[in-house]
């Protein structure tokens, strides 16, 4: 363990350069001109595995942008790891908010920063050199590890689901295991164990059937930019609670238990709203923020459009407005009943001065991990033996679709071993990787596959039955 932790420490300098190169490439999966660059970075991902030692390295086709597979299954006996990660990333706009450009990865103090250098490239490449030091030093790994690494989560995963039914045989494991979350804060490692999960809309406001002179005919039709603007004003009551239809039905309740956890963990509010820039938070009333962060659902505006938006003024009355509007969910909602209540609503409280399309873009389910799983116990150590602290548990408001995919489809838990933290700027100009946590997180992984075996073996009656 010394030397392996010592071929880390001796290696730093390569690490980081190598992961700028693969930062370089700007892997943006939702934008068709970047379709060749995402195969690029599949080959750079796929490449690079092979210098680690990776066998059966494949790209391997799916509905939308490739996956990179590899594996390496000589360790008899011992469990084999589903790790996956994204080597998707989201667009780098506005890129003029960047102090150093997005996909020229640049070291400032202790931060990395680049888009995707924390979700995920940088997640992803902590584990790929945990394995090259292990390999180097021992010449094999502790467990068995199969790695799927998508091209589009950033999206949706929407290809996702058909791959792994397709490729059962392929993922077969024990666990998954997915670097793509955050720790509680610098310096507090945790082990997540709850995703929210989403339902993504586009609504189409149509008023008039061009646009007006808005002096000829403005106050005598209704615009579309306000008759959307007091439609998404509506979405809310007075105590921030989602005014959709039936919106609530389906929410599991926090227990006792819970609620009285969470409040045990480091928080103020204050400091939250001053580190967002905010004065004042805003949330649904009853709950607190960790409450209504990880664990209520909630529907968001992301983007509103219409009209004339260019220099200078343009006097008219628009045929069309849109927006954006997604909902988080939580246990035991469903992304597609959450997505039909929407569209019902939306559609009841429009006004007859105009018509509205709805349109459903993706979906995923809310997560919930076990968190006394063999693969939990094994994090739990190798997070304090890679960051000197225990870790705590904690939920997390962000999405990772396919969670819920594994064990629908493979019958397999997964356990998030984050290494984000939550200030990194992620989908956010400059996105940072702390390199501490990059560092650490290696060490973290490296123990992390040392003590699986372990864990595993010692896993509870009840557990093994189930597999
Ligand atoms: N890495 C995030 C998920 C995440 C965010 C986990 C925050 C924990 C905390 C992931 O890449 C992501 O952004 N997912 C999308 C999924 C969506 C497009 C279905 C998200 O949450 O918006
Ligand atoms: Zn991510």
């Amino acid at each position: 363990m010394e030397k392996i932790l010592g071929f880390v420490d001796a290696n730093k300098d390569r690490f980081l350069a190598e992961l700028k190169d693969l930062l370089s490439i700007p892997s943006v999966s939702s934008q068709p001109d970047h379709i060749p660059d995402m195969q690029r970075c599949a080959e750079w991902i796929a490449s690079h595995m092979k210098s680690l030692a990776l066998e059966n390295i494949q790209i391997l086709p799916t509905g939308g942008h490739p996956v990179v597979y590899a594996d390496w299954l000589h360790a008899d006996g011992k469990p084999t790891i589903l790790l996956y990660g994204h080597y998707d990333v989201q667009p780098e706009d506005p890129v003029e908010l960047w102090t150093t450009p997005p996909f020229e990865a640049t070291v400032r103090g202790e931060n990395l920063y680049a888009r995707g250098s924390s979700d995920d490239k940088g997640q992803v490449f902590i584990h790929l050199k945990a394995v090259e030091a292990i390999m180097k030093e021992s010449g094999r790994l502790p467990v068995n590890i199969k790695m799927l690494i998508e091209g589009e989560e950033e999206v949706g995963s929407e290809n996702l689901d058909r791959f792994v039914a397709e490729h059962k045989e392929l993922l077969k494991s024990d666990l998954v295991v997915i670097s793509d979350s955050g720790m509680y804060a610098k310096g507090v490692p945790s082990i997540c164990y709850s995703l929210r999960g989403l339902s993504y809309m586009e609504v189409e406001v149509n008023g008039p059937n061009r646009d007006l002179h808005s002096g000829s005919f403005g106050g005598s039709v209704h615009n579309p930019i306000q008759a959307l603007c007091e439609m998404i004003a509506s979405l809310h009551d007075k105590n921030g609670k989602v005014t959709v239809k039936g919106f609530y039905d389906s929410v599991r309740p926090l227990t006792k238990a819970e609620r009285d956890a969470f409040k045990k963990l480091p928080h103020s509010d204050a400091r939250y709203a001053k580190e967002v820039g905010v004065k004042q938070l805003y949330g649904e009333k009853g709950f607190t923020t960790l409450e209504r962060l990880w664990a209520r659902p909630t529907l968001e505006c992301n983007g509103i459009w219409g009209g004339y938006y260019g220099e200078g003024a343009k006097t008219v009355l628009p045929a069309k407005a849109f927006a954006k509007i997604s909902m988080r969910i939580v246990p035991d909602q469903s992304s597609a009943k959450i997505a039909k209540l929407f569209q019902a609503h939306f559609k009841k409280i429009a006004p007859k001065s105009v018509q509205v399309k709805v349109r459903f873009l993706h979906g995923g389910e809310a997560a919930i991990t076990p968190i006394d799983s063999a693969g939990v116990r094994a994090a739990v150590s190798a997070l304090e033996k890679g960051f000197g602290k225990k870790p705590l548990y904690q939920r997390e408001g962000g999405s990772i679709p396919i969670v819920v995919q594994f064990k629908k489809i493979l019958g397999l838990d997964t356990v998030l071993l984050g290494f984000g933290l939550p200030d990194e700027n992620a989908h956010s100009p400059d996105e940072f990787l702390n390199l501490n946590n990059f560092y650490g997180g290696i060490k973290t992984c490296v123990h992390f596959y040392h003590e699986l075996p372990q864990f595993w073996q010692g896993r509870s009656k009840k557990a093994k039955g189930k597999k």
